[in-house]
C-alpha cells in the first residue's frame, strides 16, 4: 500500500521492451542515433505543430534547462508558491539561469492567482536598473495540488505574458495525467493556449528515466544543445532515453498509463469522501489525492502498512499518489484499512 508518489513504481513493460529493442548493434552517440532523430517528428505529430525536442533524464533538468533558455540571470520567473521549481529543486532554477529570481505567487489549488500575477507585474520593475527584470512565468500541469489548468486559464496567463513581454513555461512532469484528466488535446493544454516551452514528463508515468524539453517556438531552442551539454544531460547513449520517449508516444501508451493512474485516484477520492470526517482538499483531476483525516485514521493506516506523505506544514493534510500500475484491489485495500 505504497501511495507516496508515482516514482515508487517500476517501469511499464512496454518501456522495458523498448529498451531491450534499442539494446542491439551500434548506434551513433550523443543524440545522433535513429531513435533520437525521430523525436522532433513524433512530438510535432502529437502536438500538431512544429516542435524542437531535447531528451534529458530528470524533471528538474527539463525545468531548469528550459527556464535558462528563456530567462537571463537578471530575470524574474513568476511561479506558484508551492511549485516544484520553487520548493523542490534546491535552487537549480537560480543556478542554471545564472541567478534569476523566483517570485512566488499565491493561488487556490496550486494555480497562480491571475490578479496576484498582474499586481506583481504592476510594480514597475521593467527597465529600472535596480530591479530584476520580468522574464518568464512557469506553471505546473498538473499542479502540485493535482489540479489541471483548463485551456482558458492558461490563455489568461499567456495573455498577461504577452502584454509584459514574458515567456510561458510549463512544468509537465505529470502532463500525461493532466491531458488524460480533463480530456483535452496536448495542443490545447500547451502551445495553443500560449505555452512557449514545456517539460514533458515520462518517468512518473512509467518510464525508467526520460523527460523531454519541448520548444513550441524553435527560435528559443537555438543554443539549447549547449545548455544541455553544459548541464550534464547530453547522454552518450542517448538512444535509451529517446527509445523510452518514442515508446510512450507509440499507440498512445502515455495516455493509457495516465488514465490508469487517474482512474485509481478517482476511486480513492470517491472512497475517502464516504468516510466520516475526511475531506478531499482539491478537485481530483489527475493522479493525486489530498485529504485531511482524523488522527486515529492516519494512525490506523500507518499501523496497517499504508505509506503516504504529510502535505501541509501543520501535518493535517496528506497526499496519496496513484502510479500507472496501481490496481483497483490496491486502492480498495487502502480504503478498507481507512474505514477501520
Ligand atoms: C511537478 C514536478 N516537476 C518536476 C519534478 C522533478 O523531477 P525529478 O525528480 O525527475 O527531477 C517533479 C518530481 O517530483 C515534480 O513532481
Amino acid at each position: 500500500m505504497d501511495f507516496r508518489s508515482d516514482n515508487i513504481s517500476g517501469a511499464a513493460p512496454e518501456i522495458m521492451a523498448a529498451l531491450a529493442d534499442a539494446n542491439h548493434g551500434t548506434a551513433s552517440a550523443y543524440g545522433n542515433d535513429e531513435w533520437s532523430r525521430k523525436l522532433d517528428a513524433a512530438f510535432s505529430a502529437l502536438f500538431e505543430t512544429e516542435c524542437r525536442v531535447f531528451p534529458v533524464a530528470t524533471g528538474t533538468a527539463a525545468n531548469v534547462l528550459s527556464l535558462s533558455a528563456i530567462t537571463p540571470g537578471h530575470g524574474v520567473i513568476y511561479c506558484h508558491e508551492e511549485s516544484h521549481i520553487a520548493v523542490d529543486e534546491c535552487n537549480a532554477p537560480e543556478f542554471f539561469t545564472g541567478g534569476a529570481k523566483l517570485f512566488t505567487l499565491p493561488g487556490v489549488a496550486g494555480k497562480i492567482d491571475v490578479d496576484a500575477l498582474k499586481t506583481a507585474l504592476g510594480q514597475g520593475w521593467r527597465g529600472v536598473q535596480h530591479h530584476p527584470q520580468p522574464a518568464a512565468v512557469s506553471i505546473g500541469q498538473a499542479t502540485e495540488s493535482g489540479t489541471v489548468y483548463a485551456p482558458d486559464e492558461i490563455a489568461a496567463i499567456a495573455a498577461i505574458c504577452r502584454e509584459h513581454g514574458l515567456r510561458l513555461h510549463m512544468d509537465g512532469a505529470r502532463f500525461a495525467n493532466a491531458v488524460a484528466g480533463i480530456n483535452a488535446s496536448a495542443a490545447d493544454l500547451s502551445w495553443r493556449a500560449g505555452v512557449d516551452v514545456m517539460s514533458f514528463g515520462a518517468t512518473k508515468n512509467g518510464a525508467v528515466a526520460a523527460e523531454a524539453v519541448v520548444f513550441f517556438r524553435p527560435e528559443l531552442a537555438q543554443d539549447f544543445l549547449y545548455r544541455r551539454k553544459r548541464g550534464g544531460h547530453l547522454f552518450s547513449k542517448m538512444r535509451f532515453i529517446s527509445a523510452q520517449l518514442l515508446a510512450m508516444l507509440q499507440d498512445g501508451l502515455w495516455l493509457k498509463l495516465a488514465r490508469q493512474a487517474n482512474a485509481r485516484a478517482q476511486q480513492l477520492a470517491d472512497g475517502l469522501r464516504t468516510l466520516p470526517d475526511v475531506t478531499v482538499a482539491y478537485p481530483v483531476q489527475a493522479n493525486e489525492v489530498f485529504a485531511t483525516m482524523p488522527d486515529a485514521m492516519v494512525a490506523r493506516l500507518k499501523a496497517g502498512g499504508a505509506q503516504f506523505h504529510p502535505w501541509s506544514w501543520d501535518g493535517r493534510m496528506h497526499r496519496f499518489v496513484c502510479s500507472f500500475d496501481k490496481t483497483e484491489a490496491d486502492v480498495a485495500a487502502l480504503l478498507k484499512l481507512a474505514a477501520g
